[in-house]
């Protein structure tokens, strides 16, 4: 008799309400009971028009922000529960961030910005410098490990900033707008690391994009408008 496997949930959001300025007179209503799941070792985009929210619900995913309202289990993990001490650790030791503007450190080595969240996690300096180095030749920035931000490409950037995220070992990388910045060869090379990173160590991937074509590549597409889902389809791979 076959097996049935239960895919495991990484993330399980249910009526998300996002409200700014709570009790004031310009108290403002973002995200209106979202619903989101993701399976573990799914690849899911979301698209939608400037200012529908994704990276308000992107912050909410990530930890960096709570919602108003709503329920969510991160990795089985009740997180609304949890005390901020605890939030930021959830955040550093599972996720990895990467964003449109990079977020790296100024007059700081590539391999300096990679070390960095390891520091926050305890890991020696030993430890940190190898994984460092193993993250920097996975996305061939290996070659400029020395260098500082302002001495690399927006795509050699995004680079450092992808093996940034996956120090920690994350479990989910979220991606807010990670090829925005960049002209749409450097951007292709960045989603094909995105994809690498997928199918060859299965890692889970929200990624918000204002491409069409690139949402098109992953598994899902949820479509966003005025802070609801409106929309949700497969991509032109998994498509059935
Ligand atoms: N801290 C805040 N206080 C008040 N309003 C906010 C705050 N953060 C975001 N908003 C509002 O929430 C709405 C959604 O913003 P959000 O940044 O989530 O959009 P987005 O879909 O990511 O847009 P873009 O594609 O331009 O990045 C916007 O109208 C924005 O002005
Ligand atoms: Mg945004």
């Amino acid at each position: 008799m076959s097996k049935i496997i239960i895919p495991e949930t990484m993330i399980e959001a249910k009526g998300i309400v996002k409200r700014f300025n709570v009790g004031c007179e310009n108290e403002l209503e973002i995200l209106h009971g979202i619903d989101l799941n993701v399976k573990k070792g799914e690849f899911v985009s979301i698209v939608g028009t400037s200012g529908s929210g994704k990276s308000t619900l992107m912050n909410i995913i990530g930890l960096l922000d709570k919602p108003t309202e709503g329920s969510y289990l991160l990795d089985g993990v009740d997180v609304c529960k949890a005390g901020d001490k605890e939030l930021s650790h959830i955040r550093n030791k599972k996720i990895g961030f990467v964003f449109q503007t990079y977020n790296l450190i100024a007059r700081t080595s590539a391999l300096k910005n990679v070390e960095l969240p390891m520091l926050y996690a305890k890991v020696s300096a030993k430890e940190r410098k190898e994984r460092a180095l193993e993250l920097l030749e996975l996305v061939e920035m290996k070659e400029r490990v020395g260098h500082t931000p302002d001495e690399l490409s927006g795509g050699q950037k995004q680079r450092v900033a992808i093996a940034r995220a996956l120090v920690n070992h994350p479990s989910i990388i979220l991606a807010d707008e990670p090829t925005g910045a960049l002209d749409s060869s450097t951007g292709r090379k960045i989603m094909d690391l995105f994809h690498k990173l997928h199918e060859e160590q299965g890692i889970t991937i929200v990624f918000i994009t204002h491409s069409p074509e690139l949402a098109k590549e992953t598994e899902r597409i949820l479509t966003l408008k005025d802070g609801s889902f409106i929309d949700e389809r497969m991509g032109i791979k998994y498509a059935s």
